[in-house]
């Protein structure tokens, strides 16, 4: 008998009706998601309904779930759809959604204590250090995402320069000038770890690229050697598996090299790219990031988990432990009783309270398998090369970047291609029928389109490219006209 207090259900019978038909709801959603335009803009009117006062009586689960179907579903961004080609997003998967449904059935607190979720995630952890090749002594631990996780990485940088006295004096009490490397196709948040770390973003070096995207060496290694001349402290290099602009990978093992022989603390960020590990074909290509110190991934992206669930691998993981771990009188551990089982996931990052991300991530790995993921991964990168062919073979049409991976950056020819481009891409979002992005090569708009999604095929990629063709074609004739 429910307590009339509590929140649980008075008529379970009702409510498992009403959880059903929420499920379906959602399984249909995911078999019918081809039939849906890839995004749509906001009615005002639908937006609207989310500026009210704080509600203060009950309401009703069947109505919420009606203003979901109605209101949020149809104008979420689109990403589980395979027209979605925007920015970096994974496509999730039906076992990825019950998974999460079980881990919110059970919620689970992961900050630590004696519990089988905690060794789902461990689980996680030990998967990641094979697939990379680190040792037992080496740590993971899930994080929201890659921007958390490349801070946790510069965190354990900075404990290995300065000591774990860092903790407690902070920066001001060392008179090291500590400078970190990074290339300028990086990802904004390697910045904003240095910002957040208190290294500050004046003590990043924006390495140039060469003309692969890649982090040039040469300008890398003088730029180290002045450093030195100056009295700075060189201690991280942060090269990158996928930028996120336009797919390249680091020479990661230039990259390994330089921080062995500089005795710098060589981290990557693998946001998305690190998981080309589990494709035989890409994985060569990232030779060089199993001698990081440090590496950063969502499983979020190409490992197609639904958000979030970003990882950090450190390969020592007793300074990933000492930068972290915090006694605390109620986080007392214990060789017994739930208080056991000590490291805790709480002891290598900023998080006490977490969720089961790693839930997710096992049923995930264990339900399709590395292979398969693996092959996702591959396809992704042939529809890239796919969509290469198609703007070289469309004089309408021109190619902006190499394709290294699964990003395509390109524009519609014209005279003021900016301003048309960024119509175009406007244009195909509010359309339906694909969503691409946009970034900027050379000074230049480009398209963007990142390949992430199972779900997404060729005829994706087709309608993509004919779209761009139809409104670039439209636009130049209203000009004409
Ligand atoms: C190379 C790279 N690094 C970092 C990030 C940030 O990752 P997250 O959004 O999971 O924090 C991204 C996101 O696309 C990325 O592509």
């Amino acid at each position: 008998m429910t307590s009339p207090d509590s929140l649980d259900p008075s008529d379970w019978q009702d409510f498992r009706t009403q959880g059903h038909r929420m499920l379906d709801d959602m399984l249909d959603y995911l078999e019918h998601i081809r039939e849906r335009p890839v995004w749509q803009p906001i009615p005002q009117d639908v937006r609207d309904k989310f500026n009210q006062g704080l509600p203060q009586e009950p309401g009703d689960l069947a109505a919420a779930h009606e203003s979901f179907m109605r209101d949020v579903l149809p104008f979420a961004i689109g990403n589980a759809h395979p027209g979605f080609m925007g920015w970096v997003h994974g496509g999730g998967t039906p076992v990825g959604m019950l998974a999460e449904m079980l881990a919110a059935g059970l919620n689970a607190n992961l900050g630590g204590r004696d519990q089988m979720p905690v060794e789902v995630e461990r689980q996680v952890v030990q998967w990641v250090r094979e697939l990379f090749g680190f040792p037992e002594s080496a740590s993971g631990l899930f994080v929201t995402g890659t921007s958390m996780a490349n801070l946790i990485g510069v965190l354990v940088a900075r404990t290995a320069t300065l000591g774990t006295g860092v903790r407690l004096a902070g920066l001001a009490a060392s008179d090291k000038r500590l400078i970190a490397y990074t290339s300028a196709g990086a990802h904004g948040c390697i910045a904003q770890a240095m910002d957040l770390s208190g290294l500050g973003i004046d003590a990043l070096r924006v390495i140039p690229v060469n003309d692969q995207y890649q982090m040039n060496i040469a300008a890398l290694e003088q730029a180290i050697a002045a450093d030195r001349c100056a009295g700075f402290s060189p201690f991280f290099i942060a090269g990158t598996a996928g930028t996120v602009d336009v797919g390249a990978i680091d020479n990661l093992t230039a990259l390994a090299d330089i921080a062995q022989k500089e005795g710098l603390w060589f981290h990557v960020d693998g946001a998305y790219g690190a998981l080309g590990m589990l494709a035989p074909d890409i994985a060569p290509r990232l030779e060089g990031i199993g001698r990081a110190n440090s590496i950063a991934l969502d499983f979020h992206k190409w490992g197609q988990v639904p958000y979030d669930a970003g990882f950090i691998l450190v390969r020592d993981g007793k300074l990933h432990y000492d930068t972290f771990a915090s006694p605390a009188a109620y986080l007392r551990r214990e060789t017994r009783g739930m208080a056991a089982g000590s490291p805790w996931p709480c002891d290598f990052g900023p998080d006490l309270s977490r969720g089961f991300r790693a839930l997710k991530t096992w049923f995930t790995i264990k339900i399709y398998g590395a292979k398969k993921l693996g092959q996702i991964i591959s396809n992704t990168c042939t529809l890239a090369q796919y969509m290469k062919q198609r703007i070289e073979a469309t004089p309408e049409l021109e190619l902006l970047a190499p394709v290294s991976l699964n990003i395509v950056c390109f524009r519609y020819r014209s005279e003021d291609a900016d301003r048309v481009n960024a119509k175009i891409v406007v244009a195909l979002q509010e359309s339906g029928i694909a969503a691409p992005s946009t970034t900027t090569i050379h000074e230049h708009l480009a398209i963007r389109a990142a390949i992430v999604n199972h779900r997404t095929n060729s005829g994706d990629i087709d309608a993509l490219i004919n779209a761009t063709i139809a409104f670039g074609n439209a636009h130049a004739k209203s000009i004409q006209d």
